[in-house]
């Protein structure tokens, strides 16, 4: 049967799938990017899920947070058991949609030069390293900070000449 993938926001109420989304976090990364208490209140903040159209349970989800003209990704990770399906890059492709329809300048979001998978992924999607931070993570942790530079739709206007 095709897999269908849906991407939902996530809501502060929605208490079962933020669940999910932290074991997702706990499953992804050694420290947790993800603190729903934390993150979902924050003036800015969007969260979204992706599953399948035959699972009620979300299989991967990501984090931004709106900031003047940039969207910056916090967190992205999906369940081990359901990677290179897609659904990360579903995520980042609302996420990127929402940015547009605000009209903003960029989406950025850091990432260790070492997580391959995850640099391949938002290459994929046009991404690009615009700049190193050092001991971004913790000391002689490095991050690296891409950036996908958003068009702005041209003016219907006419301008004189
Ligand atoms: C990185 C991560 C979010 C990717 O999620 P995903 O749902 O598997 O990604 P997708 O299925 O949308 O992958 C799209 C493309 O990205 C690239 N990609 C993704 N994971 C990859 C990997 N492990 N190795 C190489 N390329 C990879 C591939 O080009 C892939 O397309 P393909 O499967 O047709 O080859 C996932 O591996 C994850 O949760 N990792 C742990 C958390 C993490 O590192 N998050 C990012 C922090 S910045």
């Amino acid at each position: 049967m095709q897999t269908h993938l849906i991407v939902e926001p996530l809501g502060e109420d929605d208490i079962l799938t933020i669940v999910h989304c932290m074991v997702i976090d706990a499953l992804s990364f050694p420290q947790p990017g993800f603190v729903a208490a934390r993150d979902l209140p924050r003036v800015g903040f969007r969260a979204w899920v992706c599953r399948s159209t035959d699972s009620p349970e979300p299989w991967g989800f990501l984090g931004c947070l709106h900031h003047r003209d940039t969207l910056h990704i916090t967190v992205v990770a999906t369940h081990p058991d359901h990677r290179r399906k897609g659904v990360a890059t579903a995520l980042m492709r609302t996420a990127v949609l929402q940015a547009r329809h605000a009209r903003l300048s960029r989406v950025s979001l850091e990432v260790r030069p070492d997580n391959r998978g995850a640099i391949a992924l938002y290459e994929k999607l046009g991404f690009a390293t615009v700049d190193r931070i050092p001991s971004y993570y913790g000391p002689g942790d490095d991050a690296l900070l891409l950036v996908l530079p958003l068009a702005q739709p041209k003016s219907r206007h006419k301008t004189r000449s």
